[in-house]
């Protein structure tokens, strides 16, 4: 017999001092390489988030309500064939959509256990109180840390597990990082847990394009919002203005790629780091990719982590998946 939870909150936080560490060395690295490069994870800071949440509302962000929507038509079917009891969540911002799953564990009166994994304390501690006060008898066990790092720190199932990666944030790792990361998720799934994986599709170039060079420039000021990041955290003194939102879809690659391009040559100091940086008119530094998925390229993916496909959900144009896959 499984251990019924009570209810009640409770936040860890795994996110410390050394954390400022992770941020210099990634900037120390990524600042000093021939093609600079900043890794995306710094970009959720409380405004990021606050930012990337409004880019979810955008009308040229397809992601967002198509992912909802495919939730909404197979959420209680993926309930009842994984037999869920906890959700273990990967990532999860302000969890908007996993609503959609806790309110069908609701109907199938499995729901123990929520579990929200996010770098962004903010967010983890707001989603928590919420989702704590709304379901009732529900247990909120909230993750402030790195799904990079800290999965070994996860509480140990209460019973079968359902671990949403929503939002195609596994889309923003490369394919080798993409496939470590899978590996060491596929860890929390044992030993009888489902991963529910959300991934944008491979489509017109000109959708995905729209999706990440908004009218209303959103996604400009969410790009933008990591030099605010690096001249707080970092003593940085990065004159944002002088810096430019470029995105592009990489037809070969079969990604989206941001950039932050000087518009004019520009000295940096990171007081932090005691570095010195130059760039170049018109250079340009990598902040994201967004991996864009074939089916081929998904079942691939999953199985270089030891996962197998149960289900590839998609909505009628076929602009973004969910899928179901288990442990082989
Ligand atoms: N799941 C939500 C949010 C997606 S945005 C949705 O589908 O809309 C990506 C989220 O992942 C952000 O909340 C960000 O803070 C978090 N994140 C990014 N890198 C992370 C990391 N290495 N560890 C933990 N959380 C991370
Ligand atoms: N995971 C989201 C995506 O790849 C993150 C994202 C959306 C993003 N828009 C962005 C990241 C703009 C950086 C800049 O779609």
């Amino acid at each position: 017999m499984e251990p019924t939870l009570e209810g009640g909150v409770e936040v860890h936080t795994y996110l410390g001092p050394n954390d400022e560490r992770t941020l210099a060395d990634d900037v120390l690295d990524g600042l000093t390489r021939p093609l600079k490069e900043l890794p995306p994870k710094h970009l959720y800071d409380a405004r990021g988030s606050a930012l990337f949440d409004a880019i979810c509302e955008l009308p040229e962000y397809y992601q967002t309500r198509t992912e909802r929507l495919i939730l909404q038509t197979h959420a209680d079917d993926v309930v009842a064939r994984t037999g869920a009891v906890e959700l273990v969540e990967l990532g999860s911002g302000s969890a908007t959509k996993t609503r959609v799953l806790l309110d069908a564990m609701s109907r199938a009166a499995t729901l123990q256990r929520y579990v929200p994994v996010d770098v962004s304390a903010t967010t983890v501690h707001a989603v928590a109180e919420l989702f704590g006060g709304e379901y009732e008898g529900l247990s909120v066990y909230g993750v402030v840390g790195d799904f990079e790092r800290h999965l070994g720190h996860l509480p140990a199932p209460v019973g079968p597990r359902i671990v949403p990666f929503l939002g195609g944030t596994i889309g923003n790792f490369p394919a080798g990082s993409r496939r470590r990361l899978l590996r060491s998720l596929a860890k929390v799934l044992a030993p009888d847990g489902h991963l529910l994986l959300g991934t944008d599709l491979v489509k017109d170039p000109a959708i995905i394009e729209a999706a990440y060079n908004d009218s209303a420039g959103v996604t400009a000021q969410f790009n933008l919002n990591v030099l605010h990041v690096l001249n707080r955290e970092l003593g940085a003194d990065f004159d944002v203005p002088a810096f430019e939102h470029v995105a592009f879809y990489d037809r070969t690659q079969e990604w989206i790629e941001m950039r932050l391009r000087a518009t004019a040559p520009q000295h940096v100091r990171i007081e932090a780091l005691d570095l010195d940086i130059e760039f170049a008119n018109r250079e340009e530094m990598r902040t994201e990719i967004s991996a864009k998925f074939t089916h081929e390229r998904l079942r691939a993916d999953l199985a270089a982590a030891g996962l197998e496909l149960v289900e590839v959900f998609t909505d009628p144009d076929e602009l973004f998946a969910v899928s179901l896959a288990r442990l082989v």
